[in-house]
């Protein structure tokens, strides 16, 4: 058996639970489960930079917003290279199989969690590479936003592909 197939029989192994989703039983990935609920932790993590739930306290609130953001990206990272990536090389070739709705949900998941991940290094880095108390961070701030919404949009459409069961 091949690499690949190999860790697709794998992938399969944890389809083994299901759901009810548009009167179609699903399988329901327990490993999709635990990415989700980590992709979901890590955009909350994210919700003291907003406006609406920033509260008074000036540098040192915004200094705990840049470390929950870092924790934020590490979370991300890790549950991209441990089971995404792998899980979309592993499914490459039925990609193309798939309905134009459902391929358009894959590609949207992949390119907003891709450039949520890259922007979120770049941002994290601006502030980590020099003394944390100069908040270079302040100056991507117009960044910021577009990396929350693509962030929060790949994680829907993350959910939506583990609740249809499209990989
Ligand atoms: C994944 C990385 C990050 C994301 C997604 C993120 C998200 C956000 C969001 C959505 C806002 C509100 C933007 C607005 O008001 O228009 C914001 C504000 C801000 N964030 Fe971040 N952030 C990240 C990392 C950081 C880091 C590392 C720092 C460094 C401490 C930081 C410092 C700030 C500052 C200074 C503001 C502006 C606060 C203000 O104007 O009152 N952010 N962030």
């Amino acid at each position: 058996m091949s690499r690949a197939r190999g860790e697709l029989a794998c992938l399969q192994t944890f389809k083994n639970s299901s759901s009810v989703f548009g009167g179609m039983v699903v399988p329901l990935s327990p490993m999709g489960i635990v990415v989700l609920f980590l992709q979901i932790v890590s955009l909350f993590l994210l919700v003291p930079g907003l406006p609406f739930f920033r509260r008074k306290g000036g540098k040192r609130n915004l200094i705990r917003h840049g470390y929950l953001a870092a924790l934020a990206l590490v979370l991300h990272t890790i549950t991209m290279l441990v089971v995404m990536v792998p899980s979309f090389s592993v499914n490459f070739d039925s990609i193309g199989d798939l309905s134009i709705l459902q391929s358009l949900t894959v590609w949207l998941h992949v390119v907003t969690g891709t450039a949520a991940e890259i922007l979120g290094i770049f941002i994290v880095a601006s502030w980590a590479f020099k003394p944390l108390q100069q908040m270079t961070c302040a100056r991507r701030k117009w960044l910021m936003m577009p990396t929350f919404i693509m962030w929060a949009v790949s994680l829907i459409s993350g959910a939506v592909i583990l609740a249809v069961g499209i990989i």
